[in-house]
């Protein structure tokens, strides 16, 4: 299967309603894919809409339906903060159908932080790990923690990795610190959120819609590889803490079926939903051997201008993380990487890119990998 355009808003604070923001990000894509809407034969939706109350809509797919004037299949495809790997996972595997549209419109940050938050954390176990206090930032700690105690990584890693993101996302127009580049002592010293992790390691929650135009025909930018893995919801119940098992799987899966392995990557966005998340998952997807995350980042091979740079979108940490929107927004980077349209930070002559997505601290995971033509 192949993309035959991309399209996304950028991501901020508006507050437009979700069903602009994927109107928007849908209208772009068929006008980078040169279609109407009456060529698309079926759409996949995917979003968690509204933290308000009032504007949540639980029959999405006829509202899309009027719309975009169309009577094709509509499909909801929910999987928060993995939505968009997600959709377009299913879009591979759907049967008869040659032109889909692949979308997410979020618009979650549109009351106060705890309620956001709330609304947020119904993506992770409310009974037995919320009753404890184990919010996401919360989880992700532990997870670290364990790290640094069986690896010696360390927080100065994390600083470095979101420094590059907010370094990335300074050149991106998409992005919500675009222009607005930080240093690494405000990043040091930003607020304790959840022990060791501060403020400067968590992803910034934003509004924003992505799209992509997923074809049967032939077009410039072929999806070669599409892996999709689950794992327990309840972080305690893993077999190892200290990685992500469904990462590791759904990478094997997208690696095998393109005939790559992660030395081909030229290119690739990696789901840091904190900066923790990111430094594990390039262990998990082969990037490093296990335990050598912190010299890969030390390195500068990740940065723009380093061998495979990571996240010249400037990542969830950056650009911000409208939930499911993210992971549509990461095939945006990745196929404008590949056309060579990214400007300023634009990469060099990229051949292959990938695109890592998960939904809660690990509970779904889809990996991704791109050809240029
Ligand atoms: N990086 C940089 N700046 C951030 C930020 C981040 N991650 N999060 C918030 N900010 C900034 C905001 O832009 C705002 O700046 P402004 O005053 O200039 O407008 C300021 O900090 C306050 O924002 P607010 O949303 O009120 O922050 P908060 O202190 O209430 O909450 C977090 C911040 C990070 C604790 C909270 O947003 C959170 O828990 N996020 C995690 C979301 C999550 O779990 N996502 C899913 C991941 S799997």
């Amino acid at each position: 299967m192949y993309i035959k355009g991309v399209g996304m808003t950028r991501f901020d604070y508006s507050q437009k309603h979700w069903w602009q923001f994927a109107y928007e990000a849908a209208i772009d894509a068929l006008k980078d894919a040169k279609m109407g809407i009456s060529q698309i034969d079926a759409i996949i939706f995917t979003g968690m809409s509204s933290a308000a109350g009032g504007e949540h809509q639980t029959h999405k797919v006829s509202f899309l339906s009027g719309l975009f004037k169309t009577n094709v299949p509509i499909i909801e495809v929910p999987s928060v903060c993995g939505g968009g790997g997600v959709a377009l996972w299913t879009a591979l595997h759907l049967k008869g159908f040659k032109n889909i549209l692949v979308l997410s419109g979020e618009k979650l940050v549109d009351n106060k932080s705890e309620i956001v938050v709330d609304y947020i954390l119904s993506a992770a176990e409310r009974v037995m790990e919320q009753a404890e206090g184990m919010l996401f930032p919360v989880q992700n700690a532990l997870v670290w923690q364990q790290y640094m105690n069986k690896y010696g990584g360390t927080m100065d890693d994390l600083a470095l990795i979101a420094f590059k993101n907010h370094q990335h996302a300074a050149l991106n127009p998409n992005a919500y610190f675009y222009k607005r580049p930080t240093d690494l002592e405000k990043i040091r010293n930003s607020p304790v959120v959840a022990s060791p992790l501060r403020l400067m390691d968590c992803s910034l929650s934003v509004n924003g819609g992505a799209a992509a135009v997923v074809s049967s025909e032939k077009s410039d930018i072929e999806i070669i590889g599409s892996g999709f893995a689950t794992d327990h919801i309840l972080t305690f119940e893993r077999e190892d803490i200290t990685h992500f098992k469904a990462t590791k799987l759904a990478a094997k899966m997208a690696y095998e079926q393109a005939g790559v392995g992660p030395k081909d990557i030229n290119v690739a966005e990696i789901h840091d939903a904190f900066t923790s998340v990111e430094l594990i998952s390039y262990e998990d997807l082969g990037f490093a051997e296990e335990g050598k995350g912190g010299e890969l980042i030390r390195s500068g091979k990740l940065n723009l201008g380093g061998g495979m740079p990571i996240n010249t979108s400037g990542g969830l940490k950056a650009k911000g993380h409208p939930i499911s929107a993210t992971g549509l927004a990461q095939i945006f980077e990745i196929v404008n990487q590949l056309r060579g349209k990214c400007g300023e930070r634009q990469v060099n002559n990229p051949q292959i890119g990938l695109t890592h997505n998960i939904g809660g601290a690990g509970g779904s995971v889809t990996v991704h990998i791109f050809k240029k033509i």
